[in-house]
């Protein structure tokens, strides 16, 4: 491709240690974060796969990935795909190269017959080109019920504790989907990232129900961020299991199966949801924060 002279392009290669290497450096130097953390969280989700330039020297100059991000959406599931790594060097800025790899990796998606496609970006224009539609997510805040009197209050959970890890990782592979109007069916690798990249969230296990709660502090606010569960308990239960006095809650996640109503409050983020795809959306919707990417 004109403006890749020098480099090689690679693909699907996170089985070669110094190139997943070079992703990461990649993406802490571009976004600040440390994606080599999947290491020690059982490694990058298996259905990933990335579309890289690397130069010379094996270093990766620009990427784009996708995975497979199964969906319910309205109560039907929807195979979905998400876009996320993408980056290019300063160095590298100007030529093509995102736009080469994007379509790249647009086409596979369409060749392997994905019916929605999903990004989060702070550059929606970028996307707009290529049909991505920008879709508002809300959250919903309201008085919390009573706390479920004959649940017991769980525990919190230890990512670096081995135990802890291999119980979330355990209760991820079976989960359901927290909503049936707009949630992810299955995605573990995003919600041990989330939980590690941000101190401020607690995981709260619930030994007689299996299930574990994440939730957050933010300044006053109280917020019930993701459960993770075969099967999904009322709110009243959720509170008890994280055994919370707060007497709002909001929920960040469409609250259809938790008996409970809250108010829908447009989400501000760095960075918004784009979709793109013939699927019809019953909003009020958001992703919840722990499926982010
Ligand atoms: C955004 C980024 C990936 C673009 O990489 P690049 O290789 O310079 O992009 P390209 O040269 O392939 O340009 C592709 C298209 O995107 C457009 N574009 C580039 N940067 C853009 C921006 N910041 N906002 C909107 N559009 C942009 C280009 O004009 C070009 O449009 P065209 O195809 O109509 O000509 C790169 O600047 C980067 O890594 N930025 C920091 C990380 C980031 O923001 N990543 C995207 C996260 S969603």
């Amino acid at each position: 491709m004109p403006g890749a002279e020098g480099l090689t392009y690679r693909e699907d290669y996170f089985a070669d240690p110094a190139a997943w290497r070079g992703l990461v450096n990649l993406l802490h130097d571009t976004f600040g974060i440390d994606v080599g953390q999947l290491d020690r969280l059982g490694g990058p989700d298996p259905t990933s796969r990335a579309f890289a330039y690397f130069d010379e020297a094996g270093v990766c100059v620009a990427n784009f990935s996708l995975f497979s991000m199964p969906m319910v959406i309205d109560g039907r599931a929807v195979r979905a795909v998400g876009y996320q790594s993408g980056a290019v060097r300063p160095e590298w800025r100007g030529r093509g190269l995102y736009r080469d790899l994007m379509q790249r990796a647009f086409a596979w998606a369409n060749a392997a017959g994905c019916e929605l496609e999903l990004l989060l970006t702070d550059k929606p224009a970028l996307y707009e080109a290529y049909g991505f539609r920008a879709v508002a997510e809300h959250d919903f805040k309201g008085l919390a019920p009573m706390a479920d009197s004959g649940v017991a209050k769980g525990r919190l959970l230890d990512l670096d504790n081995p135990g802890d890890l291999a119980l979330t990782t355990r209760l991820l592979a079976t989960r359901a989907p927290v909503s049936s109007r707009f949630a992810v069916t299955r995605q573990g690798e995003m919600f041990l990232l989330s939980a590690v990249f941000d101190g401020d969230i607690r995981l709260s296990y619930s030994a007689s129900l299996d299930l574990i709660v994440a939730w957050q502090m933010d300044g006053a606010e109280f917020k019930v961020l993701d459960v993770v569960a075969a099967k999904m308990p009322p709110l009243s239960t959720i509170l008890a299991a994280i055994g919370t006095t707060a007497t709002e809650v909001t929920v960040c996640f469409p609250p259809d199966k938790l008996g409970w109503e809250g108010e829908a409050l447009e989400r501000r983020p760095h960075a918004g949801l784009m979709i793109r795809g013939n699927v019809s959306l019953i909003h009020p919707l958001a992703l919840s924060p722990m499926a982010g990417f």
